[in-house]
């Protein structure tokens, strides 16, 4: 791809696994699959000609500072998804660079705090009639008490997490026991509040927008269950998202969805679009959704800042749209630069 005309100095933020090497040196790292985010947009940057310094920070906020300063960048380029393990901390990753005024890309730590707590989400998509699974939080120490109005099959997880961490096929309950039960995980092994939700049954679709004040949005993704044992209940996981012989032995494969009939399409684009709108989302974004059997739509969760790997959703769906890698990242750079204006 040719160059861009105008080339800016990004820094690229990430996070670490540990205490950074102090001559950041990411070279091996890089090489991971657990690093392909990072090394997708760093490689797409340089082809599009800008100038690229990288950052891995873990949890030392300094060495943000003190490279910012010292080589002041035009934007940067944040791909940090937690702060000292804690995931919700992304946001004041996100404050640390709003305050030292220099644009970044995504969302600000308005739309990470309010998509991060899973239960403010829901209570502010309410606002806007947009459907949400019915729902209870349980913070630790608080009694476990389930509201007659919550009725099973429920689905526990954690409140303010990603990724799936902390689903696995004990999150689906049918009764009290479990219900208290996998609440109890969450607090102690997950030390954070647990949602409990009804189960929505249905189609589970990925829908990824990007854009401050127009949006676009993508063709969808969904995740298909083609060998789940009968009459078990077909949702993600940790599991059937991360592990590749699982996924083959289940049959779960993430594919472009289907059309859906009598409008369902025009909807679900219309319904993501309030929701991107509501929790303040800023660049780039995917909402997971469940079409029910009756062609309801459900909200599920909103994702800011979601995974840019070449191979994740965002970026697939984003190229099925006729948008190169490289175009994409440098969309997202513009949207950073436009919304610090
Ligand atoms: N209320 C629900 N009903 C049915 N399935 C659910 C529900 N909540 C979550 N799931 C299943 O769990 C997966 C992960 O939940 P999600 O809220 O998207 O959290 P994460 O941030 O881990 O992706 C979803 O993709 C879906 O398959
Ligand atoms: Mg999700």
């Amino acid at each position: 791809m040719a160059p861009v005309k105008k080339r800016y100095k990004v820094l690229v933020l990430f996070g670490s696994a540990g205490t950074p090497p102090a001559n950041q040196d990411f070279s091996k790292e890089l090489k991971t699959e657990d690093f392909a985010a990072e090394a997708n947009v760093i490689e797409a940057l340089k082809e599009l000609g800008h100038e690229v310094r990288t950052l891995g920070i873990w949890d030392e906020a300094s060495l943000i500072v003190d490279e910012i300063k010292a080589n002041p960048p035009d934007v940067v380029f944040n791909l940090t998804e937690h702060f000292n393990e804690i995931s919700a901390y992304d946001r004041n990753v996100a404050g640390l660079l709003e305050m030292m005024a220099v644009p970044y890309t995504g969302s600000s730590p308005t739309g990470l705090t309010l998509c991060k707590n899973k239960g403010m989400a829901k209570e502010l998509l309410a606002y806007h009639k947009i459907r949400v699974p019915n729902f209870a939080i349980y913070s630790p120490g608080a009694a476990i008490k389930r509201p007659s109005r919550l009725k099973f099959p429920l689905f526990i997880k954690p409140a303010e997490e990603e990724a799936s961490y902390g689903i696995s096929l004990d999150s689906f309950v049918e009764d009290d026991a479990s219900f208290e039960e996998r609440i109890r995980f969450i607090h102690e092994r997950m030390n954070q509040p647990a949602l409990a939700e009804e189960y929505i049954e249905g189609r589970e679709i990925y829908v990824s927008l990007l854009g401050n004040d127009r949006l676009r949005v993508f063709p969808f993704r969904e995740v298909i269950f083609n060998a789940m044992p009968e009459g078990q209940p077909k949702f993600s996981t940790f599991k059937s998202k991360w592990d590749d012989a699982y996924r083959k032995r289940r049959g779960i494969e993430n594919v472009f969805a289907e059309p859906f009939p009598n409008g369902t399409d025009q909807r679900i684009a219309k319904i993501c679009k309030a929701v991107y709108r509501a929790l303040r989302i800023r660049g780039y974004g995917r909402i997971d959704l469940r079409v029910t059997p009756a062609d309801e739509i459900v909200v599920l969760e909103a994702n800011p800042n979601p995974n840019l790997d070449r191979a994740d959703e965002f970026a697939q769906s984003a190229m099925k749209a006729g948008l190169s890698f490289p175009r994409l990242v440098q969309r997202i750079l513009t949207l950073a630069l436009e919304s610090a204006r």
